[in-house]
């Protein structure tokens, strides 16, 4: 039985999916969410599917004490579902080919420092782009240069804003990463 930690900084909704879709897998288990927010709402989703949560500030995670509990944890797979952290080299190298990232774009588009969120999602309408979409990859310590594992697209119309941009990459994330995740293990 594998077992996977996320990492997430915000909401968690790929976490829940993520949760979710292995709550009865025989081939792996969701046994830890960590957070670097206290407040972060992927805890909430953590209690609600009997997931341990770990939270931590930056300085702990750079004093190495996040990859000790992965460690301690005895992970086999590091997801980052909306972790907004930089990843110490160490711990990247901790799980080689084994951390997985969610990109809410068609990498290597939109991608680099400062591309999260909605941020990226206004950059595709600006560009008035006709198509985005979802990339995982696995991280290595150029974060978004990762190997990539699946990409999937979506339309984007001249009538689509970051707004409606962003549902349609979440539809494409709850959808995907799941099973992608699964067919890694
Ligand atoms: C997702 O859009 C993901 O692509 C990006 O961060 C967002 C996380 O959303 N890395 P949620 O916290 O899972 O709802």
């Amino acid at each position: 039985m594998k077992k996977l930690a996320i990492l997430a900084s915000g909401s968690g909704s790929n976490a829940e999916k993520i949760m979710e879709h292995f709550q009865n897998s025989t081939k792996a288990k969701v046994a830890l969410v960590a957070s670097n927010k206290a407040d972060a709402f992927v805890l909430e989703r953590a209690k609600k599917f009997g997931v341990p949560a770990f939270t931590f500030t930056r300085k702990e995670m750079d004093a190495g004490l996040l990859l000790q509990k992965l460690q301690e944890e005895k992970i086999d797979w590091v997801i980052l579902a909306g972790f907004l952290l930089k990843i110490p080299e160490d711990l990247i190298r901790a799980f080689p080919d084994h951390m997985v990232n969610i990109h809410p774009a068609l990498l290597p588009k939109y991608g680099g420092k400062g591309m999260y969120g909605s941020l990226v999602h206004e950059a595709v309408k600006a560009a008035g782009d006709t198509e985005t979409g979802i990339t995982i990859h696995l991280v290595n310590e150029h974060y978004d240069e990762g190997k990539i594992i699946f990409q999937a697209a979506a339309s984007v119309t001249p009538e689509d804003t970051p707004d409606t941009i962003a549902e349609k990459v979440h539809a494409l994330e709850h959808r995907y990463f799941p099973e992608v995740i699964e067919s890694l293990l």
